[in-house]
């Protein structure tokens, strides 16, 4: 698939199955994410790539702070399994770095960068993937699980895996809906 068509067929897949990337997929992946524009080349990132025991673990994070947030017995139950709606999430983590230059919504927009580089260089590899947040994202049980700072955000749960259905072509949306130009 050439660049372009990449960029203009992008999608989503939510139902997704083994395998998940690995090795030298999986390193494409990465490299796609470091690959991301980067004010200052500060680097202000972390990714937990999850698979296996390491889908539960995240399950149990996520399952802590839905008993903390005092949320009702169904969500409660239906945390530990969320991760492994998938064979592999990639929580994908703004690691916010103070800088003169930088501000903490810049590092957040690279961050976000590179989850949109990692679900496209899985896409062309032939994998599928799907990002999303969630209340998760912005529960504070689960960045102190994760050991982050207040400053730090986490930007997205990639999950990756493999398409469980074909996916249906998306229609065109009409760009001057969104689009002006001065001339
Ligand atoms: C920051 C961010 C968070 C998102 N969170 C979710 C989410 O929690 N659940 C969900 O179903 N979609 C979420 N989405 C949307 C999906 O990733 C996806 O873009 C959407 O389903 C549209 O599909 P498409 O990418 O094929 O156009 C999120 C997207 C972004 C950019």
């Amino acid at each position: 698939m050439d660049a372009l068509t990449l960029l203009l067929t992008r999608h989503s897949q939510p139902r997704l199955t083994a395998p998940a990337p690995c090795s030298m997929a999986l390193e494409n992946i990465k490299q796609a994410a470091l690959r991301a524009p980067d004010h200052a080349g500060l680097k202000p990132w972390e990714f937990i790539v999850c698979t296996d025991e390491g889908l539960s673990k995240l399950g149990a994070i996520l399952q802590d702070s839905a008993i903390k947030s005092g949320k009702g017995q169904e969500s409660i139950d239906r945390a530990l399994q969320l991760p492994h709606r998938a064979p592999m999430v990639i929580v994908a983590i703004a690691k916010y770095i103070e800088h003169e230059k930088v501000p903490r919504e810049e590092q957040i927009a690279a961050t976000a960068c590179a989850v949109q580089a990692m679900q496209m260089a899985a896409l062309v590899q032939g994998f599928a993937g799907i990002w999303r947040s969630g209340s998760y994202a912005q529960c504070p049980f689960v960045k102190m699980s994760l050991n982050l700072s207040e400053e730090d955000e986490i930007v997205g749960f990639l999950y990756l895996g493999s398409s469980k259905v074909k996916p249906m072509p998306k229609p065109r949306v009409a760009s001057e809906n969104y689009f002006t130009h001065w001339s």
